[in-house]
């Protein structure tokens, strides 16, 4: 067909038939040839950036707690069963353990057997009035283990800040009266990096982060590699990652592959044994009290115990 038919006929709405000899196809064809890169690409390749470098916490200041907060922004990893179980074993050593809950969900109050209609102050009323830190801790049932609950009057605080002035510093402020009153503070993150969330990377020393051991855990830490950096240059150069702590692990092969993953990608930082997937982990919240109550000699009793020595090694708080 020639062009001048094809253009009458689109010009007169007349249907063309196209017999297939007239069809062309083009091959496409490949080749390897790379474009020179960019100046911008010339200096990442020249200096490349380990996006999962995690830099490691200062230590404890003297006469002071060590803040920890416990964080991973993907949810249901096991961060509040690992702040109630750690604390409580850390209660049982013989330590001094304040616990903050920072999450709107307050699971570590129902953890904890406190009931969260009898309490008056939370961590909402640590954050924007520190003249009040004291009253807003509530003893639980474990000797030496305190509690800051959260819960809904979170919800809304996010907005309420952002108009403030210092408004990722409200926590520390918070908790400085306390601190020297404690061996350790944990901190419960809620799955998101808002503003609470930056207060508690702003008052800790250190993180730990729970990852469960499944497929995307490591771009998950690679994530958190980000906001630690940002955190650090703009707001808190002290926040290093104390540890890693492998979760919900059962003998699966993904599992096992995931975890051997993280052990060559972060060295040092992953503490093992990982902590079993174990129904009676799951089972002890729902009797207010941590595993170590509900059964010590489960599998989750027994990888929360080992965890809780580990840490209280790696921040010199054994033999206290
Ligand atoms: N080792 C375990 N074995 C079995 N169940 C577990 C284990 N660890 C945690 N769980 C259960 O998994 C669920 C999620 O755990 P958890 O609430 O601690 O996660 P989270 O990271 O705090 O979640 P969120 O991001 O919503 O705050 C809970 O029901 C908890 O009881
Ligand atoms: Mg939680």
């Amino acid at each position: 067909m020639h062009v001048n038919d094809e253009e009458v006929a689109q010009a007169t709405g007349q249907i063309i038939e196209v017999s297939e000899d007239e069809i062309e196809v083009i091959e496409p064809s490949f080749s390897d040839v790379r474009q020179a890169p960019s100046a911008a690409e010339e200096i990442s390749i020249s200096r490349p950036r380990n996006v999962m470098e995690l830099p490691s916490a200062p230590p404890t200041r003297p006469g002071l707690a060590r803040v920890v907060v416990c964080i991973n922004q993907k949810g249901g990893v096991g961060k509040t069963t690992t702040v109630i179980n750690v604390a409580a074993h850390l209660a049982t050593l013989g330590l001094r353990v304040l616990v903050v809950d920072c999450d709107a969900q307050g699971n570590c109050a129902t953890g904890l057997g406190i009931d969260k209609s009898k309490v008056e102050f939370t961590s909402r009323n640590l954050m924007l009035n520190p003249e009040l830190a004291g009253s807003c801790r509530y003893a639980t049932n474990i000797d030496g283990l305190h509690l800051v609950v959260g819960g809904r009057t979170l919800v809304g605080l996010e907005q309420e800040l952002m108009s403030e002035l210092g408004r990722e510093r409200r926590l520390t402020e918070g908790l400085e009266v306390l601190l020297p009153h404690y061996d350790i503070v944990l901190i419960d993150t809620p799955p998101s990096l808002g503003i609470v969330t930056i207060n508690a990377l702003c008052a800790a020393d250190a993180v730990i982060i729970p990852v469960q051991t499944e497929y995307f855990a490591l771009e998950g830490i690679a994530l958190l590699a980000g906001t630690i950096r940002e955190i650090r240059t703009r707001l808190n150069p002290r926040l290093g990652v104390d540890a890693i702590l492998m979760t919900m692990h059962a003998p699966t092969l993904l599992n096992g592959q995931v975890a051997g993953q993280l052990k060559e990608t972060f060295a040092g930082l992953v503490i093992e044994p990982p902590i079993r997937r174990n129904i009676r982990i799951a089972e002890a919240p729902s009797h207010g009290i941590p595993i170590h109550l509900h059964a010590p000699e489960s599998h989750g009793g027994n990888d929360y115990r080992g965890l809780a020595e580990n840490l209280a090694l790696r921040w010199g708080l054994a033999n206290r």
